[in-house]
């Protein structure tokens, strides 16, 4: 009895790796059949390079963004492996999106396909998580403020969103506890959901077979090919030029790695590709009249986004149309048509406007500006003008140059009838910071204000919440360092 026999009866492994390559493919195999089996293996990819990460990463805000460093700088190949990573998430959620449209246009989700659609709707979600956590990761400038953003898109969330805040950041402020957070997503809790469930997606798939090329015939009667070596051979060659092209571009185009994060910076964070419509839906929502921007910021951030996951998940059942030939399924590839329309103009749209506003913050000062000329001892009055320097380095990061917040994320200076009342609670909140929910007018903010004191002097601190409350058309009274002493008695 030779060794393969002896492992077939203890397991039957080598009778189903042989079922599995003398399979039918219906219609013959094709090249429209590869992008199941190229995410596959740009999976794979992300499951080694990020393996070998995890070897030196580090994950706390002393040591995240210097152990990165310590990456790129020091460890061999270190540049070419995030870089090969960093271009495989993009590999991987593009293959998972043509993967995806190819089952729509050709009606593969439909009975008895429905679960394996449905695991595979819950795949794409996993893997835009793990895009998602994965850019806090190297903690730069870029992943710090882009992943404040989402932090503060998922608090707004009705509900459920405090919550979700709390346990993603971790305490009061973005740091160590964040980072934790963000790397346990990433490394652990992601990739076990992710394998678990591509396990199932090819199990249903052994089940049921290909689903073969969009016609009305019966599959029997189709010529059949066969997947070994005809689609094997194919999906390998796919698969390999995926590969060939991420080992380019980490070569030709490695990731930078920004300046280490710094929440008292100027920035303005660029989100990944994949999130960039759900970001231009987002700056929509912020720039409708007042009164409707509450009622916007809900569709945005969950009634549009939650509503396209249902929908896709309830595909196979709302479509209830039997037949799967193109020309007899005409709402479904028209909706599916304007949807990616929609979807790459929205992308569009706030690449562009991100664009701008990097521009325009080049333009404006984000260093102290030069003494006044009147020269002499700054004397208390002049509090106010010294505030906007102070106010530039620190604060226009996030409450914007001319104090116009972000919206839904972080609340403006101008037109916030906070700044004209007792100046106690805002001396309060620039010293120790703030995160609960912060009602002004009709919009709720549940963003995260970092703590000042001990980086600001008493001073600095009089000198920019007179600066704010007294700017753009705000009246409320300067305040001086005493004041501020006071508070933090
Ligand atoms: C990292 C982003 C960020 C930076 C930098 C920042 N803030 Fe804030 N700030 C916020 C957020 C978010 C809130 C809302 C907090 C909440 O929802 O409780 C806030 C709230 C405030 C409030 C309360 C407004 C009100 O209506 O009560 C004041 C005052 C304030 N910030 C002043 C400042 C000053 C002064 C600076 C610079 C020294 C500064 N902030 C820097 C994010 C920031």
């Amino acid at each position: 009895m030779n060794l393969i026999t002896w492992i077939e009866q203890r397991t039957g492994i080598v009778s189903q790796i042989t079922d599995f390559l003398t399979e039918d493919v219906p219609g013959g195999a094709s090249y429209w059949y590869v992008f199941g089996s190229a995410t596959l293996f740009a999976m794979v990819l992300q499951i080694v390079t990020g393996i070998f990460l995890t070897f030196y990463y580090a994950p706390s805000s002393a040591t995240a963004y210097e152990s990165t460093k310590y990456i790129y700088q020091h460890v061999p190949f270190g540049s070419f492996v995030i870089s090969l990573h960093f271009w495989g998430s993009t590999a991987m959620i593009a293959l998972l999106f043509m993967h995806m449209l190819q089952v729509l246009i050709w009606g593969s989700y439909k009975a008895p396909r429905e679960i394996m659609w449905v695991v595979g709707v819950l795949l794409l979600v996993i893997t835009l998580v793990l895009g998602l956590t994965g850019y806090l990761l190297p903690w730069d400038m870029n992943a710090y403020f882009a992943s404040q953003v989402a932090i503060n898109i998922a608090s707004s969330v009705p509900i459920v969103g405090r919550a979700t805040q709390e346990f993603l950041s971790g305490g009061p402020a973005m740091g160590t506890l964040t980072i934790n957070r963000f790397f346990g997503l990433h490394v652990w809790l992601m990739p076990a959901l992710l394998v678990m469930l591509v396990a199932g997606h090819l199990v249903i798939f052994r089940h049921n077979g290909s689903a073969g090329p969009p016609v009305d015939t019966d599959l029997k009667k189709l010529p059949q090919g066969r997947f070994w070596p005809n689609q094997m051979f194919m999906d390998a060659l796919a698969s390999f030029l995926v590969f060939g092209v991420m080992v380019a571009l980490a070569i030709f185009s490695p990731v930078p790695l920004d300046d280490k994060a710094d929440p008292t910076q100027k920035f303005i964070a660029y989100p990944a590709w994949y999130f960039l419509a759900l970001y231009g839906l987002l700056r929509i929502a912020g720039n409708l009249p007042e009164g409707v921007v509450p009622i916007a910021n809900l569709l945005a951030t969950v009634v549009i986004p939650g509503g396209l996951v249902t929908l896709l998940i309830l595909l196979p059942w709302l479509d209830r149309n039997p037949s799967r030939q193109l020309s007899r399924r005409p709402w479904i590839l028209g909706i599916t048509t304007l949807s990616i329309i929609i979807a790459v103009g929205l992308s569009l749209y706030s690449q562009m406007a991100i664009q701008k506003e990097q521009l325009d913050s080049k333009g404006t000062p984000t260093v102290a500006s030069p003494a006044p000329a009147t020269g002499g001892v700054a004397a208390p009055a002049a509090a106010g003008q010294n505030g906007a320097p102070v106010y530039a380095t620190n604060c226009a990061s996030c409450h914007g140059a001319s104090g116009a917040g972000t919206p839904n994320a972080i609340p403006p200076f101008a037109g916030n009838p906070d700044m004209n009342g007792d100046a106690t609670g805002i001396i309060h909140t620039v010293l120790y910071g703030r995160s609960d929910a912060l009602k002004i007018g009709a919009t709720t903010y549940n963003g995260m204000m970092p703590p000042w004191k001990g980086q600001l002097s008493n001073a600095d601190v009089a000198a920019v919440v007179t600066y704010i409350r007294s700017s753009w058309g705000n009246k409320g009274s300067a305040v001086t360092a005493a004041q501020v002493a006071k508070v933090t008695k």
